[in-house]
């Protein structure tokens, strides 16, 4: 039986769910004779210790604490704004390193990281889920087998039910650096296609303290593919009909719908349809439940060199390169050209 430490970083909304998801992980790895044991910390103490004592996870005071106490694995699940220094001090005790997405608020912000990263050989998984969830990974096989003939159109949506708190949103980046960097992330993924260019527009209808904090609650981009193809990203804080996440591809030959079955949050209009009659997702743990056990089955699968990394820093950088073009559009009221890696822009 081979002993496997990971430390866990902030138990928050994601972080709770990566705590259990972690201790749940000895019943799901495909090498049996492993056994996970999970040391946490955060700042909220009293919250922390009452995590680890559900989970049967030890509490530590300290990140030094938890990084000193010998670890083979460090998963990362405060705000967005530690990102960069919490991976740098991963990186620097030696060991592979899980982050949430995105690397750092902005490219700017991430581009430094990117470069201690590879000076340093790490070893860091970013967090985009989907990239392990059933249904984007059928979509992307259809699309790259060319089953749906020629791509016309992509519509992608991400829709939360409620707001997180105005302070998490303050220190978030904007909806689409926090939200719709997923949907930029799986259109990159799935199409292996760039995106270079983003239009984007909002809206500030719901709590006038989102907007306060320089965010919206609802926005759109219209992108535009290297190859000329076109789609949309739309997200929204206010889906009162369930946690929506979809993506419609319709092509020459056929269409595929991601996120459709009976919980869909969508009512049909049209008499004697009854489809979706499920209870619809409430939240992105359980929108993505099996997508969060299989991303971190997949980080300790890397730990132990058993499969490449699923999510490079890099990789999420390019989804963050899109997601900064959309927040300068919102702002600038115009269409915004995609600064890409100069390594991928030739
Ligand atoms: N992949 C996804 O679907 C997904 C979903 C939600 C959030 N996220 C990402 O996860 C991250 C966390 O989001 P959240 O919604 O869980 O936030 P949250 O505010 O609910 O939780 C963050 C936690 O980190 C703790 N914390 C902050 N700084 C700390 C530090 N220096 N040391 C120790 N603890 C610290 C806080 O006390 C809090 O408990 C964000 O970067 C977000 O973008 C990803």
């Amino acid at each position: 039986m081979k002993d496997l430490t990971l430390g866990l970083v902030g138990v928050g909304r994601i972080g709770a769910m990566h705590a259990d998801n972690i201790s749940a992980l000895n019943g799901v790895l495909n090498a049996e004779d492993i056994n996970v044991r999970l040391r946490l910390t955060d700042v909220a103490e009293e919250h922390a210790r009452a995590v680890a004592a559900r989970v049967g996870a030890e509490f530590l005071p300290s990140v030094e604490a938890l990084l000193a106490s010998g670890l083979d694995g460090l998963v990362i699940a405060t705000g967005t704004g530690t990102h960069p220094g919490l991976i740098k001090a991963g990186v620097d005790a030696g060991i592979p390193v899980f982050c949430e997405k995105p690397v750092a608020l902005d490219v700017a912000d991430a581009l430094p990281v990117l470069e201690y990263v590879r000076e340093r050989q790490g070893v860091v998984q970013i967090g985009h889920q989907r990239r392990f969830d059933p249904g984007y990974l059928e979509a992307r096989r259809a699309y790259q087998a060319g089953e749906l003939g020629w791509i016309h159109s992509l519509r992608a949506v991400t829709c939360d039910m409620a707001p997180p708190p105005v302070e998490f949103l303050a220190g978030s980046g904007g909806l689409f650096r926090d939200c719709s960097v997923h949907d930029f992330d799986i259109l990159r993924w799935l199409t292996g296609r760039e995106i270079v260019e983003a239009y984007a527009k909002g809206s500030n209808n719901g709590d006038p303290a989102i907007g306060a904090v320089g965010d919206v609650d609802t926005a759109l981009a219209l992108v535009t593919f290297d190859d000329g193809t076109v789609g949309t990203v739309s997200a929204t804080r206010y889906n009162g009909a369930g946690h929506d996440v979809r993506l419609e591809i319709q092509g020459s030959r056929g269409s595929l719908l991601v996120g459709l079955d009976d919980r869909t949050a969508l009512a049909s209009a049209e008499a004697g349809v009854a489809f979706p009659a499920g209870q619809p997702h409430q939240t992105f743990a359980e929108r993505f439940d099996a997508a969060y056990r299989a991303e971190m089955a997949a980080f300790v699968e890397l730990i132990l060199g058993l499969r490449d990394n699923p999510c490079t820093p890099e990789d999420a950088v390019a989804a963050s390169r899109v997601a900064d073009a959309a927040q300068e559009s919102l702002r600038s009221g115009s269409p915004v050209r995609v600064e890409l890696d100069p390594a991928v822009a030739g």
